[in-house]
């Protein structure tokens, strides 16, 4: 949405001035247009971390972070997890509407014949060693799913964006499983599609050739709400990373294949792994304090992992959800996670704390994700891969909306130049 509305830069150095018109959406802060400033001032705005500006517009998922508001194509998270699939949320964040029955049967079709990836690939995973970390695996596989069809796939066609986003979301699952089973030493397994999506998963991953493979339902709605939770989070670190590599016009299983290695660090997806590591390390309520001590020191690299967001100033409504499923999910199957006692002790306490309070830090969706993944016997090592598996929907489903955009142009930010001035170079013998 367009307004008259405009903000004036002023230079008063030199007294030049630029109007730049204030664009309004559907809800949200309105952003300042600022296309023509370095043409006009002949300056750059300096925005480290982007906390300020706006990189795109998109209609895929809007977030409040003062209110701890989460819509994906303007429905709640919280109505999406309640009645909603994970299959059924990638249909909505890829075609902006919920599918009807028949739409959903198609769209599941789909995503289940595009379940196999080539044989060869297989071979892939033996290069590399049986206990690299998962997300290593990851990014370089899914790369690597680019050569089959990178040169068959014009991004310029709607058809055959569509056919990628049908293809990413459901090939991942099987790639995901790979990296456990080869880690493990199992044999690999064929997507059985008598199966829903995300029980097929389960399925690849802990079947055992010499046995029929029941799932265990209470499981498989778990891992669903988690991956309805992970699908979509606006222009976060990794969909940004795909949205850059996107403007490239670079191969979309590549642009995944960045946002899988974005995601691996430990301040965005990498934080569900680090957060059950962190309560591991407190190993029992007494210690938490000194924890919670050593997250405020500033002497201390130390931070709460799980804790703190850019966007929420308030409770990320993710992390409300998974707290409540964790504990029906323990209580469900009977399992004592010492780790969820220590988890909700040290989220009560740190929400008593001045320095926490002061700053507006909350769980995020990190903080009780891992203990869901745990509680599902998923190793550790893979928690950041699940949180790729759901997030690939959101990062295909961005793709898409980027390549469509009427002002697609490729990324390139510029910086202030702090370095040296202009010099003459130097032979070695006078040096
Ligand atoms: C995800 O962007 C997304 O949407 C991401 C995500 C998604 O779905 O895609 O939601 C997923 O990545 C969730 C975040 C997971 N990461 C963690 O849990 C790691 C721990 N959190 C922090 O590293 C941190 O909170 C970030 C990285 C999440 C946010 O960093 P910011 O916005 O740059 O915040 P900041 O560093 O400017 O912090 C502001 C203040 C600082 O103190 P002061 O300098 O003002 O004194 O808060 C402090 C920070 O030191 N602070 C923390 C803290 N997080 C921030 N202090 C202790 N422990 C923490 N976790």
């Amino acid at each position: 949405m367009s307004s008259t509305r405009s903000v004036t830069i002023t230079d008063n150095a030199t007294g030049k001035s630029v109007e730049c018109p204030v664009l309004e959406g559907e809800y949200g802060a309105p952003v300042i247009d600022i296309r023509t400033l370095y043409r006009e001032l002949g300056m750059f705005t300096f925005d480290v971390g982007y906390g300020s500006t706006a990189s795109c517009r998109s209609a895929i998922t809007y977030l409040d972070g003062e209110e701890g508001i989460l819509l994906h194509r303007g429905y709640p998270i919280e109505q999406l997890a309640e009645h909603s699939s994970f299959v059924e949320v990638c249909y909505l964040l890829v075609h902006g509407e919920l599918p009807d029955a028949a739409q959903l049967a198609d769209w599941e079709h789909a995503l289940k014949m595009h379940g196999m990836t080539h044989e060869h690939l297989s071979r892939f995973y033996s290069g590399y060693r049986y206990d690299a970390h998962p997300m290593s695996v990851l990014t370089g596989v899914v790369g690597a799913v680019a050569s089959y069809y990178h040169a068959n796939t014009d991004i310029a066609s709607e058809e055959d964006r569509m056919l990628t986003a049908r293809r990413v979301i459901g090939k991942m699952p099987g790639l995901v499983a790979k990296i456990y089973r080869y880690a493990s030493g199992l044999p690999f397994v064929y997507p059985d599609n008598g199966r829903s999506y995300v029980e097929n998963f389960m399925y690849m991953m802990y079947s055992w050739p010499t046995e029929p493979y029941v799932a265990n339902p209470v499981a498989v709605r778990a891992l669903e709400l988690l991956m309805i939770l992970h699908a979509d989070h606006e222009q976060n670190a990794s969909t940004s990373t795909v949205r850059l590599a996107g403007s490239a016009e670079s191969s979309p299983f590549a642009c995944v294949a960045a946002g899988i290695a974005t995601l691996w660090g430990k301040s965005h997806g990498g934080a569900n792994e680090a957060v059950v590591q962190m309560l591991e390390e407190i190993g029992d309520v007494k210690n938490i304090r000194q924890f919670v001590d050593r997250a405020k020191d500033k002497d201390d690299p130390f931070r709460l992992m799980g804790f703190g967001h850019r966007v929420y100033k308030n409770y990320d409504p993710r992390a409300k959800i998974i707290r409540k499923a964790c504990h029906d999910l323990l209580e469900e199957m009977h399992l004592n996670q010492p780790l969820f006692e220590i988890a909700m002790e040290l989220e009560r306490i740190a929400l008593e704390d001045e320095y926490f309070i002061e700053r507006k830090l909350y769980p995020n969706v990190d903080f009780y994700s891992g203990l869901i993944y745990q509680a599902l016997n998923i190793p550790t090592a893979m928690f950041t891969c699940m949180f790729a598996l759901a997030r690939s929907a959101g990062w295909i489903a961005q793709w898409t909306e980027l390549m469509r955009d009427p002002e697609f142009r490729i990324g390139r930010p510029r910086q202030l130049y702090v370095g040296a001035a202009q010099r003459d170079y130097v032979p070695l013998a006078e040096r």
